[in-house]
C-alpha cells in the first residue's frame, strides 16, 4: 500500500509529477470536479490544525468526494483508551484514504502498518509533514524556481517538522540551504547526518543578517512552544527572530518570504503588503497540491 509518511520517500521525479499535476488542476479545477465522486477521505487529527485539515477537506470535495472526520480527540473513543492502531484500522474501513496528524514522532509510520488504504502523514510530532513540503515546493517553483535555489530556513529547526521534510526534499534539487536558528534550536544532528548522506552541504548560522542579501527564498518558522519540555526554555528563545519590512530592505527585490503558518510574531504584519510575502499564497496552494496528491494516491483503478 502507498503511504506518504516522510519526504525522504520522494524522488525528484515523484515531486515533479505531483507539482505538474497540481499545476494542471490549478489551471482547470473544473476538469476534475467529479473525478473522485464517491471517494471518502478519513480525517484523524489528534492535534490542532487549520490549514492542513481544511485544505485536505477542500481538496477531496473539489474532486467530487467527501470526508469522514474523527472530530476532536476528546469527543472520540480515544478518551476511552482506544489505541492508535485500533483507531486507524477501524477508520480504514470507513474511508478510501486517511490523513493522520499525531503528536508522537513515528506515529504515521506505525499506523501505516495497520491499514490497507493510502495514509498521509499530516504531521507526526517533530518528525515530518510531507504534504506541506509538496505545497512549499510548488510555491517555491512558482515564485523563485527550484533550480539554482539559495534558501534560508529560519526559526525552530529542532522541532519544526515542516523544516525537516522540506530540507530532505530540497536535496533532490541540489538547493543551497542555509539554516538560521539559535544554537539550542539547530537541526537535529540525525537530520544533518541524513542531509550529508544525500550530498547536501549544511550551513548553519545564528543570525540572518549576513546571509539575507544572497537568498532567493527565506522560509520562516514558528517556535514550536508546544514541543518544549520546559516553558523556561521556550521563553529564552521566544521572539528571537522577527522579520519586518525594514529588515527586508537588505534583501534582493525578488526575495520570496514563506512561512508554513500559523505565525505568532516571526513575520511582522507590515511584510504582508510587500512583494516579498508569499505565505498566504503558500497556504492557498495547499488545495491544488493536495488535490493532485489525493488524485495520484486514489488513482482510478489502473494507476
Ligand atoms: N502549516 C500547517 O500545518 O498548518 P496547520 O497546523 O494549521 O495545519
Amino acid at each position: 500500500q502507498d503511504h506518504l509518511v516522510t519526504s525522504k520517500q520522494l524522488s525528484r521525479a515523484d515531486v515533479e509529477a505531483v507539482l505538474d499535476r497540481a499545476a494542471e488542476i490549478d489551471a482547470d479545477p473544473g476538469a476534475v470536479a467529479d473525478r473522485h465522486a464517491g471517494s471518502l477521505l478519513g480525517l484523524l487529527f489528534f492535534e490542532p490544525s487549520t490549514r492542513t485539515k481544511m485544505s485536505f477537506e477542500a481538496a477531496i470535495k473539489r474532486l467530487g468526494g467527501d470526508t469522514v472526520d474523527m472530530g476532536a480527540v476528546d469527543a472520540s473513543s480515544v478518551t476511552k483508551g482506544e489505541s492508535l492502531a485500533d483507531t486507524v484500522r477501524v477508520a480504514a474501513g470507513y474511508a478510501d484514504a486517511l490523513v493522520l496528524r499525531h503528536p508522537r514522532q513515528g506515529a504515521a509510520t506505525m499506523a501505516g502498518e495497520f491499514v490497507n488504504v493510502p495514509l498521509i502523514n499530516a504531521g507526526d510530532g517533530a518528525g515530518h509533514h510531507p504534504s506541506q513540503t509538496l505545497l512549499d515546493l510548488y510555491t517555491i517553483q512558482e515564485n523563485a524556481g527550484l533550480d539554482d535555489l539559495t534558501i534560508g530556513i529560519m526559526g525552530d529547526l529542532k522541532y519544526g517538522r515542516t523544516v525537516h521534510s522540506l530540507s530532505y526534499a530540497l536535496t533532490n534539487f541540489e538547493a543551497d540551504q542555509h539554516f538560521i536558528s539559535p544554537e539550542s534550536l539547530q537541526l537535529p544532528r540525525e537530520v544533518v547526518y541524513d542531509l550529508h548522506l544525500e550530498g547536501a552541504t549544511v550551513r548553519e548560522h545564528e543570525g540572518y543578517e549576513a546571509i539575507l542579501p544572497s537568498l532567493d527564498v527565506l522560509y520562516v518558522t514558528r517556535i514550536q512552544r508546544e514541543r518544549f519540555p520546559d516553558e523556561n526554555e521556550y521563553q529564552q528563545v521566544a521572539g528571537e527572530y522577527r522579520i519586518d519590512a525594514d529588515a527586508l530592505e537588505a534583501a534582493e527585490d525578488d526575495l520570496t518570504v514563506m512561512h508554513p503558518l500559523p505565525r505568532v510574531d516571526e513575520i511582522a504584519p507590515d511584510v504582508d503588503d510587500t512583494d516579498h510575502a508569499a505565505y498566504f499564497e503558500q497556504a492557498h496552494n495547499g488545495v491544488p497540491v493536495r488535490m493532485a496528491l489525493l488524485d495520484m494516491l486514489l488513482g482510478d483503478g489502473d494507476e
